[in-house]
């Protein structure tokens, strides 16, 4: 495609410009309630909302208040929510049983759920790191990250996480193969109809940071994750592993983090047009909540911007810890 214009001054761009109406009517992207996936973490316990210092206004929830937020999200149209557990360090070992536990903290989150909220799409995070003593997302022998045995490890998660009752299940893990392995173990199973949104291009990164400590990996995590995130100089790369994990039966794909990486968005849709996302992390809304808490940007504009950002580069939707807050200003209230 060649836009073209007359010369200034038979094309002058402001006069689309002039009023919010003919604003209105020329703005390409626009950001929706139902492009939202909110991500969420629980903890064990009851009745308890525990804030988590570098991402301010977001708090670990108990099973009670995850509830709550699940209502609130389908009161705000918000389609989708995403749950990280918290998990009880004496939880964790070495080969991270806990993970594919029927009852643990995070399937019992998505029962409840899916019992008090039906309508409501629940995503899970398929990951060993909340559950590894040694922080890592697969398993570690020797100081190797293991792959084809972290891929045993996930599929057992995959099909635990099935049976109570996820929709989308999120492969956050970057080992080789696990898509694959995962979408014969649920075809096997009989969950024919639980969708796969993989975090096919995710990026090593620094943005991850608050995030590790919401789910309590920060303390456990040695040396970093080079050997199986991507290195941010990549792109052609990210296409291949994209092309990869929809052919193995991911029906969705991802893309973070999201703000350094909107070329990759715009590379991925435009070349294979499935529908893509982005995760905004917890490092870009911990960067506009805390220069907002200086005083050195607006949060609500900064927020819009960089989530239309995303629909601009081609995301058919974003996960953010700003669902809440965006949907809310969205619908007007
Ligand atoms: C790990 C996982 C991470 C995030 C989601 N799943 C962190 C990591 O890879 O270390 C990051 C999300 C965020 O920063 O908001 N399985």
């Amino acid at each position: 495609m060649r836009p073209i214009s007359a010369p200034t001054p038979a094309a002058r761009f402001r006069r689309m410009r002039r009023t919010p109406a003919l604003r209105a009517l020329t703005q390409e992207a626009t950001l929706g309630v139902g492009d939202l996936i909110w991500p969420m973490f629980v903890r064990d316990g009851a009745g308890i909302s525990e804030p988590i210092p570098s991402m301010p206004g977001v708090n670990r929830l108990s099973i009670d208040g995850i509830l709550r937020a699940a209502e609130q999200a389908a009161t705000l149209g918000i389609p989708a929510i995403c749950l990280f557990p918290y998990t009880d360090p004496a939880l964790k070992t070495a080969d991270c049983a806990e993970a594919w536990n029927p009852d643990n903290l995070a399937n019992r989150a998505i029962r409840a759920i899916k019992a008090a909220v039906p309508d409501l799409a629940v995503m899970t995070d398929v990951a060993l790191d909340p559950y590894n003593i040694h922080g890592h997302d697969g398993l570690v022998r020797d100081g190797i990250i293991l792959n084809d045995e972290s891929v045993e490890a996930l599929v057992k998660m995959t099909l635990a996480q099935a049976e109570a009752g996820a929709d989308i299940l999120g492969p956050s893990d970057m080992m080789d193969g696990r898509i694959g392995a995962m979408r014969s173990a649920l075809e096997m199973a009989g969950h024919h109809d639980v969708a796969i949104l993989s975090y096919a291009a995710k990026y090593a990164s620094a943005f991850y940071g608050p995030f590790r400590d919401a789910v309590g990996a920060s303390g456990a995590l040695k040396g970093d994750k080079l050997t199986y995130q991507m290195h941010p100089g990549n792109s052609d790369e990210a296409l291949r592993l994209v092309e990869r994990d929809l052919r193995e039966g991911a029906d969705m794909v991802m893309v973070k983090p999201g703000m350094p990486y909107l070329d990759i968005c715009r590379r991925v849709k435009d070349t294979f047009g499935a529908p893509t996302y982005a995760y905004q992390v917890s490092g870009e809304y911990a960067m506009i909540m805390a220069a907002s808490a200086n005083g050195w940007i607006d949060v609500d504009r900064a927020m819009m911007e960089s989530l239309l950002g995303f629909k601009r580069a081609g995301c058919d939707g974003i996960l953010t810890y700003f669902a809440p807050r965006v949907a809310a200003m969205l619908r007007g209230m």
